[in-house]
């Protein structure tokens, strides 16, 4: 991980693309928001937002709630006219090149007007079916180079998901390759920027205790989950081609089981982090045909094919697939990876289960990524009294409860200010991407093929496992 940030960030301009969708406005603005906010930009930094309709600033920022995620959801009128002033927009076509020109021509006036040359960070918030003209065509008309007076890195910060299947992915990478070199690339996993996730890695290599039980001799299972009680809240567009399995599992949940399974690195640096994730990653067996059905278990809340008027839907709402990684280490543990939405609660989180010396005793260890972040071991105690009397509870580390200021960066403020300084450690590499997917796909195959095995759940209830 790279400077800190008290040594400043460089001038940045960053261009959003797709500034007026879901994702520009719930995470990125209120994130972008309340780094101004807090001076953790450079002053000069400018933010342009790309929109194909003739969307104005003030239109946008009425729209939009920057202050959800202050404390008292109050916007500061002082940050807000920073931003106002700070941000511009730009109507552009984006299947015609000389718009592109006109981009260009945009980010060198900011710099001569600046006096400075700027880093350029290109936010692609838009479908993924528009990426790659998007990048060709930044590519043919010179945005993919530095500033035209002196160095500055350009970069291209982009949204998941990173294709559909293996082979659209494999022809995106080729595709993006052409234009933007690898280390220009910051493929974002906003779970990876959770403090939770973060946490994972140090309490990993920083516990001994821990390290020396990190294996299937003392290890009987593991859940990677992620159960939400929202459902997909109008994004049927986005939704209903990718489905469960695609749209957490393939990605964050397994950049997670990257991180739980790997292998110490030798270094706590981007380039060691990603050399031993990707191994794990490599050792993950994809889960074989004939075993698809006996591995995984796939749902979809009641009330979705309505939602999405599509009375044949087969798109999965909730996922569970599980996998063993092909290594002495994890030999026989099986890893299950979970996602759901229209589910009873909200809760992610990593529990780990160790092997008891009876069925009756055995310790679990929860990394709890949200709600209420921190981690807890389950430990057998005795009750209090004259009789041998035992329960379970927990030893309990929580950012609320332990750290006295226990507000730290959203997981979008994380991404950003990463990208702005180009610390590659919590992005997703080409690589890592392509092994996700090759994990999953015999599990996409055999899901197109035949979807008898789908199990509706109703809304608010605990998924598939309940229902059957
Ligand atoms: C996104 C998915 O990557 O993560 C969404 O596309 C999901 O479907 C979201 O709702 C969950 O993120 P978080 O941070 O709210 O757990």
């Amino acid at each position: 991980m790279t400077d800190n940030l008290a040594t400043g960030l460089e001038p940045t301009i960053i261009v959003i693309f797709g500034i007026t969708g879901d994702l520009s406005q719930r995470y990125l603005l209120p994130s972008l928001y309340h780094l101004i906010k807090d001076g953790l930009l450079n002053k000069q930094t400018v933010i342009i937002g790309v929109t194909r309709g003739n969307t104005t600033t003030e239109e946008l920022f009425e729209k939009v709630e920057l202050c959800v995620n202050e404390i008292d959801k109050v916007c500061d009128p002082d940050v807000l006219n920073t931003m106002h002033k700070r941000t511009s927009m730009i109507q552009m076509d984006l299947a015609d090149p000389s718009a592109y020109d006109s981009l260009l021509k945009k980010l060198n006036a900011i710099e001569d007007e600046q006096g400075v040359c700027m880093n350029r960070l290109y936010y692609l918030s838009i479908p993924p079916k528009a990426y790659s003209p998007v990048v060709q065509l930044l590519g043919e008309r010179g945005l993919n180079t530095s500033c035209q007076h002196g160095e500055a890195a350009t970069r291209l910060l982009v949204e998941k998901p990173f294709g559909y299947d293996l082979t659209s992915a494999e022809e995106l990478i080729k595709e993006t390759a052409k234009v933007f070199k690898e280390e220009q690339i910051f493929r974002i996993d906003h779970y990876m920027a959770k403090e939770t996730v973060q946490n994972i890695l140090t309490f990993r290599f920083q516990n001994p205790i821990f390290e020396a039980l990190w294996n299937a001799q003392h290890i009987a299972s593991i859940e990677i989950s992620a159960r939400e009680q929202i459902g997909i809240v109008g994004r049927v567009e986005f939704y209903e081609p990718l489905g469960a399995l695609r749209d957490l599992i393939q990605s964050h949940l397994l950049q997670i089981l990257g991180i739980i399974t790997m292998d110490m690195p030798e270094a706590m640096d981007s380039q060691h982090i990603h050399a031993n994730k990707q191994l794990a990653l490599e050792q993950v067996e994809p889960v074989p045909p004939d075993k698809v059905r006996l591995q995984t278990v796939r749902g979809q809340y009641r009330a979705y094919c309505q939602e999405v008027n599509n009375p044949t839907s087969t798109t999965e709402t909730y996922a569970a697939v599980t996998v063993y990684v092909n290594n002495q280490r994890w030999q026989k543990v099986p890893i299950t990876l979970l996602t759901g939405k229209a589910l009873s609660e909200r809760k992610s989180e990593v529990c780990i289960n160790f092997r008891g010396e009876t069925n009756a005793t055995s310790n679990s260890l929860r990394f709890r990524i949200q709600p209420n972040e921190g981690i807890e071991l389950d430990l057998v105690t005795k009750n209090p009294g004259f009789d041998y009397e035992t329960q379970t509870t927990a030893m309990d580390f929580s950012y609320s409860n332990d750290f006295a200021d226990h507000s730290h960066p959203d997981a979008y403020e994380r991404v950003l200010v990463d990208a702005v300084r180009g610390d590659h450690t919590l992005f997703a590499t080409s690589q890592e991407v392509l092994t996700s997917w090759r994990i999953i796909q015999p599990v996409l195959d055999a899901w197109a093929n035949n979807a008898d095995d789908l199990i509706i759940y109703e809304s608010g209830s605990a998924g598939p496992q309940a229902a059957s």
